[in-house]
């Protein structure tokens, strides 16, 4: 016999082999999770807890935790666990223990907490964005950003704003309906994709700078959008894989690089340009598209109508004050804030093991939790802000409440303020608070 002829029964058995191993391997892994998951779950159902450390969410996967749960659906995963464990619960978000501190008594305490003790810098840099440089340079850009805020400067971006705006609209294929011939008849647009790059246009033009905005085109907003995307839970646990998002996120941050140290050199060559309104901070732009898909679009239209029409049908120019007297418009943004604020979840890293208050959750009358060094504290601007325990009718989007005197939305300075106790929270609290409401409102 010749060894040809012993291959064809040894190729069968290689590849009967291979398959048979393949499959062990994958049922011993199958099993081998099975197990983890069974152990976890007993773990955390016999084992006896810390009595002195919150409550832990239950769940079932180790490291993954709640994440899905809390990422999908953060209403109903804050509000089922708050039912569940009170107001002071921790769950585990992709390896990392999360003490959530609910009602505004919880924000208070973490908002309200000294820096040392709970640190926005740590809770943040895992994702990279904002905190990208050592505290005391931020708080130099943030009070760079600031002072670009001033009234003397948003009196001058105002007609930047509209000549922008104007050009989009005549420009943008997006609101060339097919069909209609006058501009009094109605159409529809993209809003979301359109307020995006609006929002990128303006912002350029306003902080940037005239030749930032000139050299930019619409498809900057693609970068933001790009950077955005990698700007996810799954960043917490694994800031570098090698997926096509993250490939994207790292691009989008280059290309933004090279546009911006561009600029800033050529700056640097020509100081005596005038860039009296003109400002470049390397902070996200945190500037938020919203919609206004519910608004009474009869009143609003017709305060525009009022504001801004001559008597022969053409509009005049826009001019700050008008902005700060636009009742109808501003309590539809203020309403659509308090039930759809951007940011849900405003996060601290424990530094040192923090008592919580009493007052706010304890294990019993003589005892008291301990948040432990390390893990991270949460509040929740959005589950204050449809609290049906604060806000009538907290579920329905009705600006109303904003006008009306005996409402809690209008309760001045003790109910929604700037304190950290406040349950309108759309902007943070505390040291940390945003340096953008005066772009939203002129009396915040
Ligand atoms: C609808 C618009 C906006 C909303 C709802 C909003 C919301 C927020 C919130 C909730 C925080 C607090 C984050 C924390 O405590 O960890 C924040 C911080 C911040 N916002 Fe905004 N923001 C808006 C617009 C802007 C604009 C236009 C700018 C400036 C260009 C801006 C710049 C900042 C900065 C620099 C911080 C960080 C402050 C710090 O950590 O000290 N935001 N924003």
């Amino acid at each position: 016999m010749s060894y040809r002829a012993l291959d064809a029964p040894i190729d069968v058995l290689a590849r009967h082999l291979t398959k048979a191993t393949l499959t062990t391997w994958l049922i011993l892994i199958v099993n081998a999770l099975l197990v983890v998951i069974l152990l976890n779950a007993l773990r955390q159902k016999i084992l006896p807890r810390n009595a002195s450390h919150p409550p832990i969410v239950f769940h079932w996967f180790p490291i993954i935790g709640s994440a899905i749960w809390y990422g999908n659906d953060p209403i109903a995963f804050f509000q089922t666990c708050q039912e569940r464990y009170g107001n002071v619960f921790t769950f585990i978000l992709l390896g990392r223990k999360v003490t959530v501190a609910l009602t505004p008594k919880g924000s208070n305490f973490v908002l309200g907490g000294k820096s040392t003790a709970f640190n926005a810098e740590e809770a943040y840099k895992l994702l990279g964005v904002v905190y990208d440089v050592p505290n005391e340079i931020f708080m130099q850009q943030k009070k760079f950003v600031k002072s670009g805020f001033s009234t003397e400067n948003l009196r001058a971006y105002v007609g930047m704003v509209e000549e922008e705006v104007a050009e989009f609209v005549k420009t943008d294929r997006r609101f060339r309906t097919p069909g209609l011939t006058s501009a009094d008849e109605w159409g529809s647009f993209d809003a979301v994709g359109a307020m995006a790059e609006i929002t990128i246009l303006t912002a350029a033009r306003t902080l940037q700078g005239k030749e930032v905005r000139d050299n930019m085109d619409k498809s900057f907003s693609q970068l933001y959008a790009d950077l955005d995307g990698g700007f996810t839970p799954l960043n917490f646990l694994f800031p570098n894989l090698p997926l096509p998002s993250y490939r994207k996120r790292d691009a989008a941050q280059k290309k933004m690089s090279e546009f911006y140290i561009d600029i800033m050199t050529k700056r640097k060559e020509n100081p005596d340009d005038n860039h009296h309104y003109d400002m470049i901070a390397s902070a996200t732009l945190a500037w938020t598209s919203f919609t206004l898909p519910l608004a009474p679009m009869n009143t609003v239209y017709e305060e525009q109508v009022e504001r801004f029409s001559n008597p022969d049908g053409t509009l005049r120019p826009i001019g700050y004050d008008d902005l700060c007297s636009l009742p109808v418009l501003d309590s539809c943004l203020r309403e659509t804030l308090r039930m759809h604020p951007p940011i849900h979840s405003i996060m601290r890293q424990v530094r040192e093991d923090v008592p919580v208050p009493p007052t706010l959750a304890a294990p019993s009358e003589d005892e008291i939790y301990i948040i432990p060094k390390g893990t991270y504290v949460l509040a929740s601007p959005l589950i204050l802000q449809i609290d049906p325990g604060i806000w009538d009718d907290a579920k329905k989007w009705n600006p109303a409440r904003w006008n009306d005197e005996y409402g809690i939305a209008t309760q001045g300075s003790s109910v929604v303020s700037k304190g950290t106790e406040s349950p309108y929270k759309p902007f943070g609290a505390g040291k940390h608070r945003c340096i953008g409401e005066q772009v939203m409102f002129c009396h915040p």
